[in-house]
């Protein structure tokens, strides 16, 4: 059963209605949606928060930050006709009171004698998640007879193991499970559900998809952009808190985990969490042997960053998937903000040839996935050289989506997300015993590297591929990032 049923109504409320991501991310996923007619006539959007002002002021403050809108103008007939459908109710989420008063609120919108479905979307800072989904609880608002109630959560979720557990026990004492959608929203890429279908609905990458041909696997997010006025509130995260714990992990689930015997939520979720169980857990002590640290040259003169702070804004890991499949295959992670380019990559390194009966030494085959920008895949490998004895030289098969798909564009993330929620498929969000895996992997590598007996992070230049450290630290597994400027 979909929201966009013409026998129901649906209401996506928005708490933290005039934050950024509601701004910049939310509502513009919706309109696209509106437009491309996949969100259905009968749904509203109410923005909660605790400025003042109307429902009219709020859709202009919302239009400006349709900027990246293709030709949008507040005055297209799309928009207006969206607009109408957004209103403004103003309240603090943290006050039962103020829920109530917005539970009356959309009784009044919601047509009367359809069942009423909500969907209540947390783009709130995330010390008010707690509040938030109590006061819902509290409010009676968590559940209705006939119509269905979801919450949408946004990272941060917690900021370590026990801080994420704390929060589920309070979700879960309002909320069931199946009521819960926990975003990642690198989840939502185009390319990320790709890589299932590149595995999954193809037969030629499987028999190679283990240790027995993968020499190393290499994940990397890189950022151009450096912290400036995020970076007092960055420094309460760091890298690891705010790319590692999830974005980095979901996408080493997805590389790493067993085809589920179908695409259903809970199956694919089961095998991803199997992933992040068998991934080997390092204590505080010895976390500093299969990690770096770097911060950007000049992040301690950021306002609002510690002098003397060691929160890195930088980092490689190596992790072990601990399974028959993994075993032995390093799975090399990194991320990091002001560095050379924005790139979200990754490189499958297959094994050389077993023996080499050709006088000349050859790189290993490559499988690159990338899955920003230019999205779509190469796949390296050796031929020969025309007009040559037997020389070899490295070439590459591609695939990019604006080619092979007509230059659709690729929509974001949170469209996909925002629809899979009001359709209530959970596939791509993640479940509460995921979330705990990876703070559980996450937690002892954070707390090690913090230690006093821990390096000092390392620093690198703004605008450089990162620190010297990291590529000592892969050369003593004896490999090495691989960084190919793939012409396109
Ligand atoms: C967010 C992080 O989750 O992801 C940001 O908090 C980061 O620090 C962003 O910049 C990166 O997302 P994307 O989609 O631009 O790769």
């Amino acid at each position: 059963m979909t929201s966009n049923s013409g026998e129901q109504t649906t209401t996506i409320v928005i708490f933290g209605a005039s934050g950024d991501l509601t701004r910049r991310k939310l509502i513009p996923s919706l309109c696209s949606l509106f437009c491309k007619g996949r969100l259905g006539p009968v749904v509203q959007i109410v923005g909660m928060a605790r400025r003042d002002m109307t429902s009219e002021q709020y859709r202009e403050s919302l239009a400006e930050g349709m900027g990246d809108f293709e030709d949008f103008s507040p005055e297209m007939e799309e928009w207006t006709e969206f607009a109408s459908r957004i209103h403004y109710f103003r309240g603090d989420v943290a006050s039962a009171s103020a829920l109530q008063g917005l539970e009356e609120f959309l009784k009044g919108i919601e047509a009367p004698g359809k069942p009423a479905n909500r969907l209540y979307y947390l783009a709130l800072a995330p010390s008010l998640y707690g509040p938030a989904v109590l006061n819902l609880g509290a409010t009676g608002m968590a559940g209705a007879t006939g119509a269905w109630r979801r919450v949408v959560i946004e990272k941060p979720f917690g900021s370590d193991l026990a801080s994420a557990q704390a929060l589920n026990k309070s979700i879960h004492s309002v909320f069931s499970e199946d009521q819960v959608f926990r975003i990642d929203h690198y989840l939502g890429k185009e390319t990320v559900q790709n890589l299932l279908v590149l595995r999954f609905a193809n037969t030629i990458f499987e028999p190679v998809w283990n240790r027995n041909y993968i020499d190393n696997v290499q994940i990397t997010v890189s950022e151009t952009v450096a912290l400036s006025d995020r970076a007092g509130y960055y420094d309460q995260a760091g890298v690891f808190r705010d790319m590692f714990q999830n974005h980095l992990l979901q996408l080493l689930t997805v590389v790493a985990m067993e085809p589920p015997s179908n695409f259903q939520a809970d199956l694919l979720r089961n095998e991803k969490v199997k992933v992040l169980n068998a991934v080997r857990r390092v204590t505080p002590e010895t976390a500093p042997e299969i990690a770096v640290h770097a911060q950007y040259d000049g992040y301690l003169d950021e306002q609002g960053v510690p002098a003397d702070s060691r929160t890195p804004t930088y980092a490689a890991v190596r992790m072990d998937v601990d399974n028959w499949r993994w075993q032995g295959v390093p799975f090399y992670l990194r991320s990091g903000k002001a560095l050379d380019d924005k790139r979200t990559e990754i490189v499958i390194q297959f094994k050389r040839p077993p023996h080499l009966m050709f006088q000349q030494e050859i790189g290993p085959n490559i499988l690159a996935i990338q899955v920003q920008p230019d999205e779509g895949l190469h796949i390296e490998f050796q031929a020969k050289t025309p007009d040559e004895k037997m020389q070899m030289r490295p070439v590459d098969l591609e695939f990019h989506y604006d080619d092979s798909f007509g230059g659709q564009a690729i929509p974001d993330a949170y469209e996909r997300l925002l629809l899979d929620a009001l359709n209530g498929d959970a596939s791509l969000f993640i479940r509460s015993d995921e979330i705990e895996e990876a703070w559980e992997i996450m937690d002892p590598i954070i707390q090690g590297l913090a230690r006093s007996e821990a390096p000092l992070p390392a620093g690198y230049a703004i605008g450089s591929r990162g620190p010297d450290e990291a590529d000592r630290f892969l050369a003593k597994y004896g490999s090495a990032w691989l960084h190919r400027d793939w012409q396109h």
